[in-house]
């Protein structure tokens, strides 16, 4: 009997007593799970408890885990890999015949229809949700202490809300775009709105071209998304609430940035940086990938990732890729799903997946072919390996611009890619060595922090927890109509107050002269 007890009584001295919390989690279902499985794992390895809500067709998001419960809702949730693939391959498609900018223009639409729609089926997941009285009671009484969740799609935000818990945005981008946009001032004059891939030093035609994009995006992301979650908004919590506040309403930003890589621009005080917090440092390499990298002698290697919506590229590509390779001194491997180009030298390693990280850490590693995906960028800095960027869809262009921009990258177009200019590429930023050395002064900027991102991202979701939300950091900005934001009313106070005081002076004085005037004539 003595045994056992003393040996709780050790384990209650080891183990700080658990504050062990419970967190409901709504995450935006794709490559983004990626990163959010990263915090929800390590909240449960800090004794939380975690429920994630899934939709029963999820595409990344299982639903049995040892890190979280699932709650899955019975309805099709619009995410869709097929179409992104089918995407995908359009894009490469149009950007290599050079298509009319009617082909271009019409993808863009059939994308923009796509996001509408999935919005839609985020408000059909949450309708769903509300109408069922049981569920939402069991939600009610789990006594969450907190929604983690992603705002690039307003689930949480609608149920957080509903149950009146804190919200903390795993974020960086909104269904309004780039987070901060949403709350932080972001003066158009040196703040690029991404993805125009503008930099912060813009000529005046390039700010006018960053202004009119933001007023282009912006009409565009309110008639993607503003009628579903309108709609959703009036239904459940009146006219007076306006769906966008309630994001702006979140207690914590946690924003995957760093600006050794971004360009800096006001923040707020509830914004807590965590870029690059997936990173870590290499684990050595499985014998076979060890014996290839080994047998590159003092050349070293390259890897090349287009990340995993790119699956096959098209064969006359791959052909020309894989031929640019052949003539390298280099090791290279591959990630590459199609059929295998005839071109491809021996220095070559086809492979379905790569350690991309154990790779990108390991001494002989001399450069990166990337797409330019946010995982892929900072695990590139973290390691401090410079970049030959083929850009394909979304933002990509814009992140590869930012590395372009610090001098630690080389882009090469899909439109016209073949072997000479991509080995050119590769070549130049393989023997100039001022690529190299940027990229690894950007790693030893990015690593030199008091705490490791992730340890951030966790302490301040605990913050968020303990005090029951972050009121105190957060502005009030986003209660004000826009004038009084603007101080326009004040402008025009204060303007028709300076007129009527320079009209009544004036008058005054014509008055005064008029007065002196008259008595003078009749004096005389
Ligand atoms: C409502 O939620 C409960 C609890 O999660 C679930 O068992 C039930 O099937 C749901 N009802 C409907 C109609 O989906
Ligand atoms: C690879 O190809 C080069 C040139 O074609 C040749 O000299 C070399 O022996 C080959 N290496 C192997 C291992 O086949
Ligand atoms: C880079 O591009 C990806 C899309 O592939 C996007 O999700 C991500 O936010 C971008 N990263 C940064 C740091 O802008």
């Amino acid at each position: 009997m003595a045994l056992p007890l003393t040996s709780i009584i050790c384990l209650l001295l080891v183990v700080p007593a658990s504050q062990g919390g419970r967190i409901l989690v709504f995450p935006h279902d794709g490559s983004h799970w990626v990163n959010m499985r990263i915090l929800v794992e390590e909240l449960n390895s800090r004794g939380h408890s975690l429920t994630v809500i899934r939709t029963a067709d999820s595409w990344y998001i299982t639903d049995t885990s040892p890190y979280y419960s699932a709650l899955t809702i019975d309805v099709k949730g619009g995410g869709n890999e097929e179409f992104f693939r089918h995407f995908v391959s359009q894009v490469i498609k149009i950007k290599k015949s050079k298509a009319s900018a009617w082909a271009q223009f019409s993808l863009n639409m059939e994308l923009k229809n796509r996001f509408s729609y999935f919005h839609e089926k985020v408000c059909e997941t949450i309708v769903y949700m509300f109408e069922n009285t049981t569920l939402m009671r069991s939600l009610q009484e789990a006594k969450y202490d907190a929604v983690l969740t992603d705002p690039g799609n307003g689930g949480g935000v609608f149920l957080a809300h509903y149950l009146r818990l804190p919200i903390v945005f795993n974020a960086r981008w909104t269904v309004h775009g780039e987070a901060h946009f949403a709350i932080a001032p972001s003066p158009l004059s040196y703040v690029p709105l991404p993805p125009s891939e503008l930099t912060d030093r813009m000529t005046f035609l390039e700010r006018v071209r960053n202004v009119i994009y933001y007023i282009t995006r912006m009409h565009l992301y309110k008639q993607t998304v503003g009628a579903h979650y309108s709609a959703l908004s009036m239904r459940y919590f009146g006219p007076n609430v306006d769906y966008f506040s309630l994001f702006q309403a979140a207690d914590l930003w946690l924003m995957r940035v760093d600006f050794v890589f971004e360009f800096p621009r006001p923040t707020m005080p509830n914004v807590v940086y965590m870029g690059g917090f997936q990173c870590k440092p290499a684990k050595p390499l499985p014998d076979h990938l060890e014996e290839f990298v080994q047998s590159s002698g003092e050349h070293g290697f390259i890897i090349m990732s287009l990340g995993t919506l790119i699956a096959d590229l098209p064969a006359d590509l791959a052909e020309e890729i894989a031929a640019a390779f052949a003539e390298l001194p280099q090791k290279v491997i591959w990630r590459h799903k199609g059929s295998r180009p005839s071109a491809l030298g021996n220095n070559t390693l086809l492979v379905d997946w790569i350690p991309q990280n154990d790779l990108l850490g390991h001494p002989k590693i001399r450069l990166f072919v990337a797409h330019g995906g946010t995982n892929g960028i900072y695990e590139a800095i973290y390691h401090g390996v410079p970049v030959v960027g083929i850009p394909i869809i979304f933002d990509q262009a814009d992140n590869l611009s930012r590395l372009r921009a610090k001098g630690v990258a080389r882009t090469v177009e899909i439109s016209d890619l073949d072997r000479t200019n991509f080995q050119e590429a590769i070549q130049d930023v393989l023997n100039e060595p001022s690529y190299r050395m940027n990229m690894q002064r950007l790693s030893r900027l990015h690593r030199d922090t008091p705490m490791r991102p992730l340890d951030t991202a966790l302490f301040w979701i605990e913050f968020v927890m303990r005090h029951k939300g972050a009121a105190h950091l957060r502005t009030e900005s986003y209660k004000l109509p826009w004038y009084s934001y603007h101080s326009v009313d004040v402008m025009v106070f204060l303007l028709t107050a300076a007129g009527l005081l320079m009209f009544l002076t004036f008058g005054l004085l014509c008055f005064c002269l008029r007065l002196c005037f008259k008595r003078k004539q009749k004096n005389e």
